[in-house]
């Protein structure tokens, strides 16, 4: 394999140390052009230290003068970008060939438009984007050959299993969820802490992806992203609960055979194999041992203990610029359930109100996906000042479903 040169955007993140562990272990095969984050100055700065990138991009502007103080005494220093310019720019950079979408959030759409128009190779972790504006990113793909490998473990599984198959014989995608540490609770869930939900049992994320997969819209938009990037229409596309994380996702084709990736739960299998695909080379995640796992369990989710998959789902099916409105109402209500300001149960209906509120556009572009994700922001936090402040206790922040 050619030396590959990728960029990280979001390396400070889970997914960006991840791709930085595996790219630790090849160092030959790849070599860091650029990284981007946000706020994580400190990391940041052992991270240009040890992979020494070209450039480094900072979405907070005003954190460049911290950074450029940690890494002044460094021999070899990147140029720093800043803003959203600068992450663009860094994306669409020429000396890179791969480029790494582990940003957070729809603020990671506009540098990976940039990065599939200068015809890069996308990994893709950054599922909001694609949610967002599916239509478009897929045509900005193909127009200008920047393909996307997912990096989603679900995703990563589903692209392997569909490797060599006539798409038109996919019968159905069958997504699987762990369940998130909910599954088998029993007590109230509106009274669930930010700890409680903090705490996944088989996967160490960040915060808002883990907060998601406590509530089921991570798997929600895990079937947009899906009905996206593999074409397949939303009503073809199941999810069953599979609590052990082991089968990372299934195919069923029109024979009625169903083939599905297995190996244990981390993250650097699908980072690397979307940087090194086609080849596949050992990874730090120990091979799996059947009879070790012994058994593997799978059950139907349950709609309505978990309001946020179907909302998601029904979101899909409407298309247009609903998913964009429910990702964007859905990351306020996370950021207000993390910061003390909305219950656990408040984010579903919160995100429902929204989407009620929304007129929905068909074939949307991406002015108009800009547009409504600014609306559907707007929104949520109209309604939660609203709410909070007719509830005249300001002080003690919490708002009830
Ligand atoms: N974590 C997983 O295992 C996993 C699995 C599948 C899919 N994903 C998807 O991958 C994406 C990243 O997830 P994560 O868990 O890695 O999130 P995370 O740990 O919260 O990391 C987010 C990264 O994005 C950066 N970032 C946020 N806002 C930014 C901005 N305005 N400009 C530049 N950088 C910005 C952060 O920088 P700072 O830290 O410096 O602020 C950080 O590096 C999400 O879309 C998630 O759904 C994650």
């Amino acid at each position: 394999m050619n030396q590959r040169k990728i960029v990280i955007l979001g390396s400070t993140g889970s997914i960006g140390v991840n791709a930085l562990d595996v790219v630790r272990r090849y160092k030959r095969q790849y070599q860091v052009i650029g990284l981007a984050a946000n706020s994580n100055v400190e990391l940041l700065a052992k991270q240009i230290k040890e992979f020494q990138p070209d450039v480094v991009a900072l979405g907070d502007a005003s954190r460049s003068e911290k950074l450029a103080k940690a890494i002044s005494g460094l021999r070899k220093k990147p140029q720093i970008w800043t803003g959203t310019a600068g992450l663009e720019r860094l994306a669409r950079h020429p000396k890179s060939d791969h480029v790494l979408c582990g940003m957070v959030g729809s603020r990671g759409l506009l540098p990976l438009v940039a990065a599939i128009k200068a015809g890069k190779t996308i990994g893709l972790a950054n599922k909001e984007s694609l949610v967002v504006a599916g239509d478009v990113i897929m045509a900005l793909s193909k127009k200008h050959k920047a393909p996307i490998i997912p990096v989603d473990s679900e995703h990563s599984a589903i692209y392997q299993c569909l490797q060599g198959q006539r798409s038109a014989d996919v019968a159905r995608i069958i997504l699987t969820a762990s369940g998130g540490p909910f599954y088998r609770y029993e007590g109230d869930l509106d009274a669930i802490s930010v700890a409680q939900a903090l705490n996944h049992p088989t996967w160490k994320m960040g915060a808002k992806i883990t907060v998601d997969s406590a509530t089921l819209m991570n798997k929600g938009l895990e079937a947009i992203e899906a009905h996206y990037l593999f074409g397949v229409p939303m009503d073809k596309i199941s999810i069953v609960i599979h609590p052990q994380s082991i089968v990372h996702s299934l195919v069923e084709y029109a024979d009625g055979a169903m083939l599905g990736q297995l190996s244990h739960p981390d993250m650097r299998l699908p980072i690397q194999y979307a940087l090194s695909h086609p080849a596949r080379a050992v990874t730090a995640v120990k091979p799996l041992k059947l009879d070790e796992v012994a058994r593997l369990d799978f059950a139907a989710p349950d709609f309505s203990r978990f309001p946020c998959l179907k909302i998601a789902l029904d979101a899909g099916k409407r298309g247009g610029t609903a998913p964009a409105a429910l990702s964007a109402a859905n990351e306020v209500a996370v950021k207000a359930f993390i910061d003390g300001q909305l219950t656990f149960m408040g984010i579903p209906s919160l995100v429902s109100r929204v989407l009620a509120r929304h007129k929905v556009r068909n074939k949307p572009t991406l002015d108009d996906v800009l547009e409504v994700d600014r609306w559907a922001r707007e929104q949520a936090q109209t309604d939660i000042d609203s709410r909070q402040a007719r509830s005249g206790r300001m002080n003690e922040g919490l708002i009830h479903a």
